[in-house]
């Protein structure tokens, strides 16, 4: 039997949590907090997920402001923008949708951002405090996968985890927070990429695999063993006839009945991951004027 990780429902309770919260908060009378989105290009995906994190935090009750910027615009024309976020007394936490465009060096941009304000985790700061167990912000899709297992109960602990794809959003943090001493980690961490010989060697053994490196079923029934847990990061848009549908980067079909947990695409890491951001959001604005004033 194959249970599904119903991210989107837990989701829903998180928020549900937040909204509180943000009650509280309008009861005292103070300012809400404010998350900035700056989006550069036209990377369909992006412009998807950035229109989700605005309406989340329209639903639950956050001010956020947008920046969008042409796919042509110059390094320097963003660093003004993140220069703006930094300085601007109203914004608690801010995001730079990613991929960007080729000419754009993300580390530039990264190493620019504040890391008071850096919601995403992903300042060098932010992520090497991360790395040591230290109080931060987790980058959103981590913090997301290791609350879905929290709450589903699942022990990490001493577990075998193979991580699939080892970007700065996904792979790189969730290999590190799941391997450190904390009561989400302890756990045996294989993170494999392009270059892993013989990827079928570690899926085959590994208790928990996730996987998020952005191709349509990449991971298949032949190479998981019996009793499997599976976390698929992947959102792919897949065109069949006229319709466009989700496909992640898990072969559902192959696989269920012989993983014991899996999340699906649509509903599993997705919602999760934008109501962490905005968990970092109201941590950012609490660690700036709440409790401060
Ligand atoms: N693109 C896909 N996921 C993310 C994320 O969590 N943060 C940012 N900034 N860009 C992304």
């Amino acid at each position: 039997m194959t249970q599904l990780l119903n991210g989107k429902e837990i989701a829903i309770k998180i928020k549900q949590e937040i909204c509180e919260e943000i009650e509280k908060i309008k009861h005292q009378k103070k300012r809400l907090p404010h998350l900035g989105i700056i989006l550069s290009g036209n990377n369909v995906e992006s412009i998807i997920y950035v229109n989700k994190k605005i309406q989340e935090c329209k639903n639950i009750g956050l001010s956020c402001s947008l920046v969008e910027l042409p796919e042509n615009s110059s390094e320097q024309k963003i660093l003004e923008e993140i220069y703006k976020m930094n300085n601007n007394p109203f914004i608690d936490g801010f995001i730079i949708q990613l991929p960007l465009p080729q000419h754009i060096n993300v580390d530039n941009l990264i190493l620019s951002i504040n890391p008071d304000k850096d919601v995403d985790g992903f300042h060098p700061e932010n992520f090497g405090k991360m790395a040591l167990n230290m109080n931060t912000f987790i980058p959103a899709t981590a913090y997301g996968i290791i609350t879905l297992l929290q709450k589903y109960k699942i022990k990490i602990s001493g577990k075998h985890t193979v991580v699939i794809g080892r970007s700065r959003i996904v792979g790189l943090p969730i290999s590190i927070l799941m391997s450190i001493q904390n009561d989400f980690g302890n756990s045996t961490v294989t993170l494999t990429h392009t270059y892993t010989k013989n990827l079928f060697f570690y899926t085959k053994k590994a208790d928990i695999i996730i996987v998020a490196v952005g191709s349509p079923g990449f991971l298949t029934g032949n190479m998981i063993k019996k009793g499997a847990i599976l976390i698929d990061v992947g959102i792919n848009k897949i065109n069949q006839g006229i319709k466009t549908m989700l496909k992640g980067d898990i072969d559902f079909d192959s696989i269920f009945g012989k993983a014991s947990y899996i999340t699906p695409v649509p509903g599993g890491i997705g919602p999760m991951t934008i109501i962490m951001l905005i968990k970092n959001t109201i941590k950012a604005a609490y660690k700036r004027l709440y409790k401060s004033n």
